[in-house]
C-alpha cells in the first residue's frame, strides 16, 4: 500500500523540497492550498513537482477546512509546514501570524485526532524559539526557549501544544526544531535569497546597491533539500521525539555576503551595500549554533551541503534565472 501524506505550506520552499522526496519514496500527495498560495506554483515547479501532488482547498485559519482535508485524504502523515514565516512580518501582523503559527497547529492537530488519530504528524518548529539563549554558545534540545519575536511566541505555542498531544493523546507527533535553511527557492524577502538575487542583479548592471539591516547576526544555514530528510525520517520513527536540524556551523550576514559577492567575481562588496535602518527589528537574536547530535545519533541524518557549496547554488541559480529571462 502506498503511503498518503498531507502536506500544509506544499507551495513553500519546504513544501516545495519535501513533495520531490515524498514523490521520489512513491507516496500519494496532497496539497493544503489556501486561496493566497492558489496561483503560487513556482517552487513547486521549479522542482518539477507540481503534477505529483493533488490539492485540497484549505486554510489553517479555518478549522472546517481542515477536518474536510483529513477526512478525505486519510493521511499516514502529516506534515505542517504552513506557517507566516517571516520573523520581520511578525511585529507588523503579531494577530494573523499567532492565528496561523500558533492557533492553526491546534485546529490541524484536533482535525488529525478525529479523522486520522493514527498518522504521524510533523511540526516545523524552530530555532528561533531560543532567542538569545544557549549553553556554551550553542543551542541543544535542552536549551531553555527565550523567544524575542511574535513570531517565536507563536511558534512556541505550536511546539508545546504538539508534545501536549503526544502526551494526552499518545498521538505520534514530532518537532523538528530547524535552524535557518535556504536554497535558490527561497522566498525573496529572507536575507540570503535577498543576498543572492542582488548578485545576480548587480553585476549585470541591474542594480546599483543593496540595503541591508544588521549584518552581525550570526546564523547556522543549511540546506532545505537535506532539512526535508529529517522531517521524513522523524516520522518512520518507532516513537516520536522532538529533534534539533541544524549543521552546527554559524555564519554572519557579512560571511554571507563575502562568499556570495565573491561567486560573482566582485572581491569588495562595501560599495554595493549600504545600512537600511527600515531592515533592523525591534528585538534581535545575535547568533544561532545549533548540535543537532541528537538527529545524527538517532536518525541516522547528515547535512550534506556545506555553507560555501549552499550560496555559490544560490548566486548560481540567480544568476542563470537573468540569463535565462534575457533569452526570452
Ligand atoms: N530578512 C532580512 N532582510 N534579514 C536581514 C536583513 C534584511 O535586509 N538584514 C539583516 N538581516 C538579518 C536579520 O535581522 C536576521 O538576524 C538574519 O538576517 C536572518 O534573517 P532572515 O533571513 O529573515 O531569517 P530569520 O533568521 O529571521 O528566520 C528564518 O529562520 C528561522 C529559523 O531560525 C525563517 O526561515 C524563519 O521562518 C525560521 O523559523
Amino acid at each position: 500500500m502506498k503511503k498518503v501524506a498531507l502536506i500544509t505550506g506544499v507551495t513553500g520552499q519546504d513544501g516545495a523540497y519535501l513533495s520531490q522526496l515524498l514523490a521520489e519514496k512513491d507516496y500519494t500527495l496532497y496539497g493544503l492550498l489556501p486561496r493566497s498560495t492558489r496561483y503560487a506554483f513556482a517552487n513547486l515547479d521549479y522542482l518539477g513537482v507540481t503534477n505529483q501532488v493533488d490539492y485540497l482547498e484549505g486554510d489553517l485559519a479555518d478549522e472546517a477546512s481542515l477536518l474536510r482535508a483529513v477526512q478525505r485524504c486519510r493521511p499516514d502523515e502529516v506534515y505542517n509546514l504552513a506557517a507566516q514565516s517571516f520573523v520581520g512580518t511578525s511585529w507588523d501582523q503579531p494577530v494573523v501570524t499567532s492565528e496561523i503559527n500558533a492557533l492553526g497547529v491546534l485546529k490541524l492537530l484536533e482535525a488529525v485526532r478525529l479523522f486520522a488519530p493514527r498518522a504521524h504528524f510533523y511540526q516545523a518548529s524552530t530555532s528561533e524559539m531560543f532567542g538569545n539563549s544557549h549553553i556554551n554558545g550553542e543551542q541543544t534540545e535542552q536549551t531553555p526557549f527565550e523567544p524575542r519575536s511574535p513570531y517565536a511566541i507563536s511558534k512556541l505555542f505550536a511546539y508545546w501544544i504538539v508534545n501536549n498531544y503526544r502526551e494526552s493523546y499518545g498521538m505520534f507527533c514530532a518537532n523538528g526544531i530547524l535552524f535557518n535553511h535556504e536554497s535558490p527557492i527561497r522566498g525573496a524577502e529572507f536575507v540570503t535569497r535577498k543576498i543572492t538575487m542582488a548578485v545576480a542583479r548587480i553585476v549585470r548592471g541591474q542594480q546599483e546597491r543593496l540595503g541591508l539591516g544588521n549584518l552581525d547576526s550570526k546564523r547556522d544555514w543549511g540546506f532545505a533539500g537535506d532539512y526535508v530528510r529529517a522531517m521524513h525520517l522523524m516520522l518512520q520513527q518507532s516513537r516520536p521525539d522532538n529533534y534539533i536540524v541544524s549543521t552546527g556551523e554559524t555564519h554572519s550576514i557579512r560571511d554571507f555576503l563575502d562568499v556570495a559577492f565573491r561567486r560573482a567575481g566582485i572581491e569588495d562588496w562595501g560599495p554595493y551595500v549600504y545600512i537600511d535602518p527600515a531592515y533592523k527589528r525591534p528585538a534581535e537574536l545575535f547568533t544561532l549554533q545549533g548540535r543537532s547530535a541528537k538527529a545524527q545519533d538517532v536518525l541516522g541524518w547528515r547535512p550534506e551541503v556545506p555553507f560555501e557549496e549552499l550560496v555559490h547554488r544560490m548566486v548560481d541559480a540567480d544568476v542563470a534565472r537573468l540569463e535565462s529571462s534575457k533569452k526570452t
